[in-house]
């Protein structure tokens, strides 16, 4: 089946790597131009761009840190002055910084809580104020669409990264909150719940030993690869999933059914 974003400029946020990486490819191949936000690393955004180029599509890409209010509002500002408008917003960027709880320092709670919770508030903020200011651009049944990246850790608790989880946590309340606040204006906020995919994020647990010991917790029986997230992050901001409003999709091999549960319990 062939999905098609033709005529619509999507805001990938952590668009140089991993996820992020894999989504932007994926939009730009349905059509859409693509802002690749990077945080730090520009020759891995401008391989996204090139990359994109090659096959014919429009992209640039933006340094911003999400968790700055001006940067943010320079990634927005500058999508529209070179493309006129934004419809597509993937909040996408993240990290980790794993302590145990009594050593976890406030340092570490503040970075994970600001990429990736207000990271999320400041971009959705300002998707949210630039659908209203373009209304109908007539290229979509809605007038625009937020994607949240959260995560199996949403639902799923995790010793050793409660920084990370209740980042995740927050992010479920944030989108469905906002969901409800602008489903009327026709603006469809969800989120994409992946469970462990190969990306630089987990590089350690994916590799050798690790990925047997994490195969134990993914019914499905392999690791997640980006293009799964892709796929789902393709249709849930097309026109075939215009009535999914402030839903949560689990992209995770079946991680969040209790695997420990099967023959025990
Ligand atoms: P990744 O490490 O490749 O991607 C994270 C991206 O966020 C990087 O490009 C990084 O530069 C960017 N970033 C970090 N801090 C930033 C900041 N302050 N401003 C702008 N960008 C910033 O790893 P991955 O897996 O692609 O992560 C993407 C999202 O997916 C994250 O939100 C992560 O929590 C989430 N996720 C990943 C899973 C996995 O198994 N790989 C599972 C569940 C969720
Ligand atoms: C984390 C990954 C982990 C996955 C499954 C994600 O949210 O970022 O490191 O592998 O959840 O536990």
């Amino acid at each position: 089946m062939q999905i098609s974003l033709q005529g619509q400029i999507a805001i990938v946020t952590g668009g140089s790597s991993g996820l992020g990486r894999e989504i932007c490819l994926a939009y730009a191949r349905a059509g859409a131009t693509v802002v690749v936000n990077f945080h730090h690393d520009a020759d891995a955004a401008d391989d996204v761009v090139k990359l994109i180029s090659q096959v014919g599509g429009n992209a640039m890409a933006v340094q911003a840190d999400v968790g700055q209010e001006s940067d943010v509002a320079r990634l927005f500002g500058q999508t529209i002055e070179r493309f006129g408008a934004v419809d597509i917003l993937v909040a996408n960027s993240g990290m980790q910084k794993d302590a145990r709880f009594a050593e976890m320092s406030i340092e570490d709670w503040d970075a994970v809580i600001k990429t990736n919770l207000t990271g999320q508030f400041l971009c959705a903020r300002s998707a949210v104020k630039a659908f209203r200011l373009q209304g109908d651009r007539g290229v979509s049944r809605s007038i625009g669409k937020i994607l949240c990246m959260s995560s199996v850790h949403q639902t799923i608790p995790w010793a050793g990264h409660v920084n990370y989880a209740a980042s995740k946590g927050g992010v479920a309340l944030l989108m469905s909150s906002l969901a409800q606040e602008v489903a009327a204006e026709r603006i469809r906020v969800n989120a994409i719940a992946p469970g462990a995919i190969r990306t630089p994020i987990n590089e350690a647990v994916t590799q050798g030993d690790g990925a047997e010991k994490l195969l134990e917790l993914i019914p499905y029986g392999r690791i997640g690869e980006p293009e799964d997230v892709a796929n789902a992050a393709l249709f849930l901001v097309s026109d075939l999933a215009d009535y999914i409003v402030g839903t949560t999709l689990f992209v995770d091999g079946g991680m969040t059914l209790y695997p420990g549960f099967e023959d025990n319990g």
